[in-house]
């Protein structure tokens, strides 16, 4: 396997973000030095929590200044797809197990000018992902079972991100590779070593006593 050195981008967790000041949050983790801001949505049928949807998206939008990478943890997404475009998503991922076809979802992204992710859980081959290279512009690797923050990162995903990394490398396109789930100083350059380059954090960072530093951490 080959192992790489690559800077990467990271995505801040809105989910382990103080719901009681979200603004105030936002604008601390935004100076902090993330890229994107990462917008878990759970639906308590595809995962056992329910978190938010795109009303707080929404009202939160004017705020924001980096891109919304929303993650759509819920069943069949093509029902919201347009929704969290409109209430200010640039980017929307759904899961490969949430529908039996997931091809009218991740089109209904294109179509809304956002770039399309595809995510599979700890459980799911990455190899499922392959006949949607040509729609999609992210791979999201779950590094823990979805439904919940604060989780230890499984090393048994290792693999999987540099096969998603092969995947992604095969076409004439960048596809980011991205790790959702127990990431921090550590796993985070196990996982940038496997080929990931978009990764997101939420414990990690909104814990940190100097967000910067952590943010530079991830990324360096
Ligand atoms: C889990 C969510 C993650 C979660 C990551 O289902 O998709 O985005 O917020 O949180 P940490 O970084 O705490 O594992
Ligand atoms: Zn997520």
């Amino acid at each position: 396997m080959q192992l790489r050195e690559n800077r990467a981008s990271v995505s801040a967790s809105l989910l382990a973000a103080d719901f009681s000041c979200l603004g105030s949050e936002i604008k601390r983790i935004e100076q902090a030095g993330a890229d994107m801001l990462h917008y878990d949505v759970m639906d308590g049928c595809f995962v056992p929590n329910i978190s938010f949807g795109e009303v707080i998206l929404e009202s939160i939008k004017g705020l924001v200044t980096k891109p919304i990478d929303v993650h759509l943890m819920i069943v069949d997404p093509v029902r919201y797809v347009k929704d969290f475009a409109a209430a200010g998503a640039s980017s929307i991922t759904v899961h490969a197990e949430a529908a039996e076809d997931i091809v009218p979802a991740l089109k209904a992204v294109r179509e809304t000018g956002c770039l399309a992710g595809i995510s599979v859980k700890p459980s799911t081959p990455v190899e499922v992902i392959t006949p949607y290279l040509d729609l999609i512009d992210i791979i999201l690797i779950m590094t823990v079972e979805p439904g919940f923050g604060g989780q230890s990162f499984m090393p048994e995903m290792l693999d999987k991100i540099a096969a998603a990394r092969a995947l992604a490398d095969s076409t004439d396109r960048h596809i980011y590779v991205e790790v959702d789930g127990g990431i921090n100083g550590e796993t985070a350059a196990l996982v940038k070593e496997r080929g990931a380059d978009l990764l997101v954090s939420g414990s990690y960072l909104f814990g940190a006593k100097d967000p910067a530093a952590a943010v530079a951490g991830l990324k360096a």
